[in-house]
């Protein structure tokens, strides 16, 4: 079943699996429109445990475009590369190792390294990305998110000053350290602008435990400091969210 309003796109699919075949396709073929347009491509993955069937998905799709894609993050939790809760790790295991992407073409966030600073390299990072694609903000081709039972997405959580200029023009920084109280750890995150830029973002959330949240963030009026998934309504790009039925009737 799928949904439209101007721009956004609700992707239905009875399980998790389903799910996830429907979203690589669909990724596929947006990275392989950009990389037959201009020779290389960038996505962004998310981290947490949901995106793991999406790149076994991946992983089983015939692309030969990977040598020429450029992998982002969304976010990243402050801890060392091969820590069992680093998002970079998750996707190498799952992804980026088995599909032969160049590890130049790996662009990390340091969650080894003071938060502050690694924010700051990051920012350096994709504010390159934008000035090389002549672009005012960083731009992907492809975003990938995902949203938490309390409607974080990215490191982005209920209450972040991150949501308090939302009205403003897209400005930098493109990344930024997070504190966040209820986890009592610091998180590295795009920012609002920056996630509101890809030409297509994919939001893919699953489970029951997921239902009251995807509803409070498909609800107008709920206040996005208490939803902040909603500030994707501010997507300039396409947004398609891949929801199963779990998530949708609870
Ligand atoms: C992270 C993610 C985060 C994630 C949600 C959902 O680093 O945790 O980027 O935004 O997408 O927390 O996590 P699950 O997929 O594990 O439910």
């Amino acid at each position: 079943m799928n949904a439209e309003r101007a721009g956004v796109t609700l992707r239905v699919e009875q399980t998790p699996e389903r799910l996830a075949e429907l979203a690589a396709s669909e990724i596929l073929a947006v990275l392989g429109t950009a990389l037959a347009w201009r020779g290389e491509a960038h996505l962004c993955l998310s981290g947490g445990s949901t995106p793991t069937l999406l790149h076994a998905a991946l992983v089983r799709h015939t692309f030969d475009g990977w040598p020429h894609v450029h992998v982002w993050f969304g976010d990243e939790r402050c801890v060392p590369s091969d820590h069992a809760d680093s998002n970079a790790r998750m996707a190498d295991e799952t992804l980026l190792r088995h599909v032969g992407i160049a590890d130049l073409h790996v662009h990390r966030l340091a969650g080894d390294r003071d938060p502050a600073e690694a924010a700051a390299q990051y920012h350096g990072a994709l504010q390159d990305l934008a000035e090389r694609a002549q672009a005012e903000v960083p731009t992907f081709d492809v975003l990938i998110l995902g949203m938490g039972d309390d409607a974080h997405t990215a490191s982005i959580f209920p209450g972040s000053p991150l949501l308090d200029h939302l009205d403003a023009a897209p400005a930098p920084p493109w990344a930024a350290a997070v504190h966040v109280p209820k986890l009592d750890a610091w998180r590295l995150t795009l920012t609002p602008a920056v996630l509101c830029a890809a030409t297509a973002t994919v939001v893919l959330v699953t489970g029951a435990g997921k239902h009251e949240a995807l509803r409070r963030v498909l609800t107008r009026g709920v206040p996005i400091a208490d939803a902040p998934a909603r500030l994707l309504e501010r997507a300039t790009g396409d947004l398609a969210w891949f929801v199963d039925t779990g998530a949708l009737f609870g």
